[in-house]
């Protein structure tokens, strides 16, 4: 089953000058999907014109087999789509409490109980709830976004980058979190730059340059793609995990 898919989208941030020349990618559900590539190949403007952040001017993007493309960003959270941007993705000013209550105020009833859940998820969240949030680790204000993005319960989340900035074993941690999730039926999409901690993990993956297609596969097999690890790390070859 898919859950999301870009069909040639035509996106960038200026009229006339797109950024994605007709990318395509599918993310299949219960999945992670990886993005990989160089710097300014679209990765980001490819995850933003899926979150309806930028606009797709060709192509199509489909959730569930119902087409959503442009969908208004305010309307993501409804359809079940949750994006965790690559920077400023938390409030530093904010305790870790008042972040999490930005995003539950439009829970109703239940916002007092998927806090209670997330704090049972993320001890370490739950400890320093009333501390600003801008005294976390970097690893843990990753996954005070993680939880803020898990919040509004989404079946699909798009995390641009999650491990940028983190120690090797923090990266590692969110990483392996954000799979763990598809165990509960979530799909992930995801771009990163540690591409063979990725790799390792991921169920499938896409490589992007210049706001183009370049290679797809599944991730394990591009992992022992000559041509990929030539390019993407390093030179060496790598054993699968
Ligand atoms: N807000 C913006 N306005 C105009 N151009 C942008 C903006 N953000 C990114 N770009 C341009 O779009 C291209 C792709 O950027 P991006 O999607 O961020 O690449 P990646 O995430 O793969 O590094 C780059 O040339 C970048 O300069
Ligand atoms: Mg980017």
């Amino acid at each position: 089953m898919t859950a999301l898919v870009a069909r040639n989208v035509v996106a960038g941030y200026v009229p006339d000058l797109p950024i994605l020349k007709g990318v395509s990618v599918t993310a299949e559900t219960a999945k992670v999907t990886v993005i990989i590539g160089p710097n300014g190949a679209g990765k980001s403007t490819l995850i933003k014109a899926m979150a309806g952040l930028v606009p797709v001017s060709g192509g199509s993007v489909h959730l569930n087999g119902t087409e959503i493309t442009n969908p208004r960003p305010d309307r993501m959270g409804a359809l079940g789509v949750a994006y965790v941007p690559q920077s400023d993705n938390i409030f530093r000013s904010l305790t870790i409490r008042q972040n999490l209550d930005l995003v539950l105020r439009n829970a109703g009833a239940e916002a007092a109980d998927r806090r209670e859940s997330l704090f049972t998820q993320f001890p370490a969240l739950a400890d320093k709830q009333s501390e600003r949030a801008g005294a976390l680790s970097g690893g843990q204000r990753q996954f005070l976004a993680v939880a803020m993005a898990l919040a509004i319960n989404p079946s699909v989340i798009l995390m641009d980058e999650p491990s940028a900035g983190l120690s090797p074993k923090a990266a590692q941690e969110v990483l392996e979190y954000a799979k763990s999730l598809t165990e509960e039926g979530v799909t992930i999409l995801l771009v990163e730059q540690n591409v063979k901690q990725a790799l390792r993990l991921a169920d499938h993956c896409y490589i992007l340059a210049d706001g183009r297609n370049q290679v797809e596969g599944p991730a394990h097999e591009l992992l022992n793609d000559p041509v990929v690890g030539q390019i993407y790390l390093g030179g060496k070859r790598v054993a699968p995990a």
